[in-house]
């Protein structure tokens, strides 16, 4: 079954986040590329699990997928007690929110849900509206990222090598992706000739997502290990580094993948432009710069072991966030689906939020 804009546009075929007869359906992303596997949820509760398990990730994915898990819990909550359901689903959507910490789509979208559930009367079936309200969150998630596809593709002069990190795709998001997405709109009308993958230790979205998504459509990626990334940008193969973002403050200071902070100083240093492609949910002004972001450690498992078996020491430690900051002075472009930000700072990113030009 199609989900919002599928098919519309070259190599976006795609979702990973999907309503289906009731249910939300989620590809398995912990099982890729081995398997494809979908899961089917029912009870917010596992939908908040899920997001924190990895089940599905990726900032506007996970608030897609939340905004459905909203869904979910309304309906439990409204067959359990048409008249108190309204109290009862607030601590649906705090645990929800607390599922990942970085990703401001996140809260974004559960608060955009609760504002709606704010406005029903206590004892009309909410369901039908939550539901249109999510589908319009997830088909506007893909109408941004196919305008950011667009813009982010033109500032590329033809020809040009890219390299990107984690994975910020269809996977990612509610489909065709962010910077992907651009990767995606770049290849389609020839103005990239190579991309490269960092594989991103330690789940490794880079080899097991970014490459199975181009695999899908039939996009040629060469993967490197993410130490490669300044000796690959000092050859020359690649003039764009093009990454997505789980939280921009205020001042254009940029939380992403762990590794996206290094691949910028590396960039910068070797005359390579750094590309942040992101749709405005994930912009948050009120967190004022990158310091103030919230950073997720995960468990030191994820360093100590890979692809299944130990690679460490049992009793050595492991330091893990999962993200990084990078600071707004390493950036050149901020592409967003209302427009270009070049060289962000706070004026041109509030006028932006403002609905001004960038
Ligand atoms: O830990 P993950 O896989 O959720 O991290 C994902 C990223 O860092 C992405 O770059 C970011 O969420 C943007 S996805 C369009």
């Amino acid at each position: 079954m199609n989900t919002p804009g599928q098919g519309e546009i070259p190599y976006d075929r795609i979702r990973a986040v999907e309503w289906r007869n009731d249910r939300l359906r989620l590809i398995d992303q912990r099982v890729l590329p081995q398997r494809e596997e979908d899961l089917f949820f029912e009870r917010v509760e596992d939908v908040s699990k899920a997001i924190t398990d990895m089940v599905v990730r990726g900032a506007p994915a996970i608030g897609i997928t939340a905004a459905y898990g909203v869904v979910l819990a309304a309906r439990a909550r409204y067959r359990q007690n048409h008249q108190g359901w309204r109290d009862a689903i607030r601590g649906d959507l705090d645990h929800l929110k607390a599922a990942r910490p970085t990703a401001v789509n996140l809260a974004w979208a559960v608060d955009r849900m609760a504002a709606v559930i704010d406005t029903f009367d206590e004892e009309m079936d909410p369901v039908p509206t939550l539901l249109s309200v999510a589908k319009g969150i997830h088909m506007d998630d893909v109408a941004a990222n196919h305008a950011m596809g667009r813009m982010g593709a033109a500032l590329l002069t033809p020809g040009s090598g890219v390299l990107t990190h984690c994975n910020t795709g269809a996977l990612a998001t509610g489909g065709y992706g962010t910077a992907l997405g651009v990767i995606r709109a770049g290849y389609a009308d020839g103005r990239i000739a190579r991309v490269y993958a960092d594989e991103t230790r330690p789940w490794l979205q880079g080899a097991r997502l970014t490459a199975w998504e181009l695999e899908q459509e039939q996009i040629p990626v060469t993967l490197i290990a993410d130490s490669a990334a300044p000796f690959l940008m000092r050859q020359g193969e690649v003039q764009w580094f093009i990454v997505g973002a789980d939280r921009i403050a205020a001042n254009g200071d940029v939380a992403n993948k762990i590794g996206t902070f290094a691949g910028a100083l590396a960039a910068r240093q070797l005359g390579v432009k750094v590309m942040v492609v992101a749709p405005t949910s994930t912009i948050d002004l009120a967190t004022p710069s990158g310091e103030r972001i919230p950073i997720e450690f995960r468990a030191p498992e994820e360093i100590r072991r890979c692809g299944g078996r130990d690679v460490a020491p049992e009793g050595s430690g492991a330091w893990n966030p999962a993200f990084d900051v990078t600071p707004a002075a390493l950036i050149d472009a901020i592409v967003t689906e209302r427009g270009v930000v070049e060289a962000p700072e706070p004026d041109k990113i509030s006028a932006l939020m403002a609905g001004g030009s960038a």
